[in-house]
């Protein structure tokens, strides 16, 4: 119980400190050139170095800071809807209304509501297969291994391009609250997978390390390493056709690839396992996240349509060109990986039907930011993912019990 007397007493004893300290070099040291100069503040105490204040005035003045952390223009004009915009927006960044995009709202309301944590999944049945020595065969073993390798670092990878690469230059709030949602998301979902490896007793140092040490894995998380640095430069910023297509293509990295392609060979493995009553646990992990990884690349296309309608003059033909080339380069990396992963066939799928999936998957990519598609006619050879992706919460598809989370829980003073 908080007890606001100690605040009061605290309150009060520090504020009586800084008299005393000052007091004390005045009454010990002889007075210096620098003290001499000391000049009233017009409160009553008085500034020790007015030469140094001046120069730390001086430097703040020239701080070039992000959007949204810029001085306090008093007094300026109230915003207006058409002030805001995505990329290189002069409104004030700290002001969420009046909102321009409800779909970025409308997605963090969304994304807020579907909230789960790690340890609501059961994982006493998964723990008694994967320990037991005939319960999975060598290739279903392989792949659990490799998806939980893949996404256990994956998931920090995108979580640090949003945090130290792609905020600050997003210059809308609404989209920022988005942002700052999906960020918490990525953590939760690093933390199932950790969650995952902890329960199953797995070698945490194998798991973890497999982003660098298994070339499959190793050249996905490589590529969508190679677009977040340039951005991650402490001195890039956007507002030149340049610098705005090199946002652009992280924004496609990211939301197209990464997380719209790269994760699709192993969720749809892990998630084809659950149907067969196999690692349910891990499998309903899996589920959620492919729930929150749908409305993020749901988002991530939205930004990237508004950012192409803002500033039409970015999309020339040879850019179109280059994303749809890094399209396909994801596409590739994703094939090579479902090789890797699925030497047999196995789950009722192989490489080759994994194939045809992630043709049909690279060309929803390409047609949902208006880009021609590179595989005509490739089908879906496993429309129950689109069933899963769409599932809500309390319809769940294993159909285990799964406690609603109960969002604004009462909270007692006593
Ligand atoms: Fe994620
Ligand atoms: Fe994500």
């Amino acid at each position: 119980m908080l007890n606001w007397d100690e605040f009061h007493e605290d309150e009060t004893s520090v504020a009586e400190q800084p008299a005393k300290a000052a007091a004390a070099p005045a009454a010990m040291s002889p007075p210096t050139a620098a003290a001499a100069e000391v000049k009233e503040t017009g409160n009553n105490y008085r500034v020790a170095d007015s030469d140094r204040l001046a120069r730390a005035r001086k430097s703040l003045e020239a701080l070039d800071v992000a959007a949204g952390l810029e001085e306090l223009e008093m007094g300026a004009a109230r915003i207006e809807v058409s002030d805001k915009q995505m990329i290189n927006a002069r409104a004030d960044l700290n002001q969420l209304v009046p909102f321009k995009y409800e779909w970025a709202w409308q997605k963090y309301l969304d994304g807020s509501a579907n909230h789960w944590m790690p340890q609501e999944v059961n994982m006493n049945a998964d723990i008694a297969l994967w320990k037991s020595q005939d319960g999975l065969t060598e290739d279903e073993r392989r792949i659990v291994m490799r998806s939980l390798g893949y996404f256990s670092t994956a998931d920090s990878l995108v979580a640090n391009n949003l945090v130290l690469a792609l905020y600050r230059l997003i210059t809308n709030p609404e989209c920022r609250q988005y942002l700052l949602r999906q960020a918490f998301e990525e953590a939760i979902h690093t933390h199932a997978y950790q969650y995952c490896v902890e329960s199953l007793g797995m070698d945490e140092g194998e798991v973890f390390n497999m982003y660098r040490e298994v070339p499959s894995v190793a050249a996905k998380s490589a590529w969508s390493l190679k677009h977040t640095q340039s951005l991650a430069r402490p001195d890039f910023n956007t507002g030149t056709p340049e610098s705005d297509q090199e946002l652009l293509r992280n924004l496609i990295a990211f939301y197209c690839v990464t997380e719209g392609i790269f994760f699709y060979c192993g969720f749809s493995q892990i998630l084809s396992m659950g149907r067969r009553n196999k690692m349910t646990g891990v499998a309903e992990q899996f589920q959620y996240i492919l729930r929150d990884e749908s409305m993020h690349l749901n988002f991530g296309v939205d930004m990237i349509n508004q950012i192409k309608i803002e500033n039409p003059h970015l999309w020339t033909p040879d850019f179109q060109d280059e994303v749809t080339q890094m399209i396909l380069e994801g596409t590739e990396l994703e094939i090579a990986y479902a090789r890797d992963s699925m030497p047999r066939g196995v789950l009722g799928m192989n490489a080759a039907i994994m194939e045809e999936y992630l043709h049909f998957i690279c060309n929803r990519r390409l047609a949902q930011i208006g880009l021609k598609e590179q595989f005509p006619g490739a089908q879906n050879p496993f429309p129950w993912m689109s069933e899963i992706i769409d599932l809500r919460k309390e319809k769940n598809f294993f159909e285990t019990r799964v406690t609603e989370y109960q969002v604004g829980g009462a909270l007692s003073w006593d």
